[in-house]
């Protein structure tokens, strides 16, 4: 098999570029390791920023998201005794965000697939990419017993911290940063009404708090726990009175609880990959980069890797120049940089960390009487939580 560009991963990142690619009349294949009901199974975040909803809207699969989605004009923080919102819209001049979960960005995605007949190939297992660093790279995978080999002109690494495009570059080629945080967010998900209508970021002296929603009937809540908590150590009933402490009474009065349908704990880790291209092997998303979640950015800043990537490869096909696939990794990286200095700055101002003493906790504190108080640090803040540019 030949085609133009193979995309390794049917996450949103590699469905986003394959759906941008096949609109431009770039043919790819996409290979994925897993199963269509696995990969909708992972709970992820839920916030896109506006060049995020502008991108689905350009790649024909936002009428659902339109429909369905919640705009966000500002949300709540709170540290301590002092409680704060953050007017988005206000502070941007006119910015929002949208709250629309990364599962239903991915089924919209596979249904435009599907309804187009784009080729995904699922439970491809064995994935190799080969030859990259020449002109004729290609990817091998098997199916059903049987091995595959698909020549292409570019590799797309769509694949996840875990995948095998990162992992298939040779170390002395690859320079990575990594911070990983004492601790972990547990999640439950519940068909309860949200506590607000927006959402409210909370650190309190038991730990970081996380009131979110899906939909008006269906939220989403997060609380800190210690690196290596086991999750079935936590009932949901204990998980409902923790988020009552954490939220803060006025919260605690109006919470809606109820069964959990889903309960995970994901750990907290900043990553960076140096750089994003290897000759014709391209990284992109979580493949080459990790945030934590604290200020909503992974997804997104999977997005903005896509817009860049599709760009760079539309040009080469299109114009016939290589310029846009060369500043690729310097673009993306210029943006991830600081996307992972606002997601550590808001980690660091959210949650407990007893390791670093009282120091640190009035350096938490400053910092939040500072943003209280200050117009510019808002805006600031406002300004990155919607979206930097791309
Ligand atoms: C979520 O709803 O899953 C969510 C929202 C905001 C975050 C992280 C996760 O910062």
């Amino acid at each position: 098999m030949r085609t133009q560009v193979v995309i390794i991963g049917a996450g949103p990142s590699g469905l986003l570029l394959s759906q941008l690619l096949h609109l431009a009349g770039v043919d790819c294949v996409v290979l994925e390791r897993r199963d269509p009901e696995y990969v909708l199974s992972r709970i992820r975040a839920g916030v896109l920023e506006q060049g995020m909803v502008d991108m689905l809207e350009r790649a024909d699969v936002s009428d659902r998201m339109r429909k369905e989605g919640l705009p966000h004009d500002g949300f709540t923080l709170s540290v301590a005794d002092t409680r704060l919102r953050i007017d988005l819209k206000g502070l941007t001049g006119g910015k929002s965000v949208m709250v629309y979960g990364q599962t239903e960005v991915t089924r919209d995605l596979m249904d435009a697939h599907r309804a187009r007949d784009g080729k995904v190939i699922y439970e491809a297992s064995n994935v190799t990419p080969l030859d990259f660093n020449g002109p004729n790279p290609s990817v091998t995978y098997d199916k059903d017993g049987t091995s595959h080999e698909i020549a292409c002109d570019f590799i797309c690494g769509c694949d996840g911290f875990h995948g095998v495009s990162r992992a298939s570059v040779p170390d002395g080629a690859i320079t990575e940063y990594e911070k990983v945080y004492p601790f972990g967010w547990l999640g439950i998900l519940s068909y309860v009404k949200p506590v607000d209508h927006e959402l409210i970021y909370s650190n309190h002296p038991n730990g970081f708090a996380l009131a979110s929603m899906r939909s008006e009937k269906l939220s989403r809540y997060y609380i800190q726990v210690p690196t290596g908590t086991d999750v079935k150590a936590w009932s949901d009933d204990a998980i409902w009175d923790e988020l009552k402490i954490r939220l803060g009474s006025e919260a605690a009065d109006r919470i809606e609880t109820g069964p959990s349908i889903e309960k995970s704990i994901a750990p907290l880790r900043s990553f960076v990959a140096e750089p994003l291209r290897f000759g014709r092997l391209m990284l992109a998303g979580d493949a080459g980069h990790i945030v934590p979640p604290t200020g909503a950015k992974g997804l997104n800043l999977a997005a903005s890797d896509i817009h860049y990537l599709s760009e760079a490869l539309i040009e080469f096909y299109g114009e016939k120049s290589a310029a846009g696939i060369d500043s690729y990794s310097q673009k993306a990286l210029a943006r991830i940089w600081k996307a992972e200095r606002f997601s550590w700055w808001m980690t660091m101002l959210l949650h407990q960390f007893p390791d670093l003493g009282p120091f640190n906790a009035r350096m938490q504190q400053a910092d939040m009487d500072y943003l209280a108080s200050s117009h510019a640090a808002q805006v600031s803040l406002a300004e990155n939580y919607v979206g930097l540019p791309y």
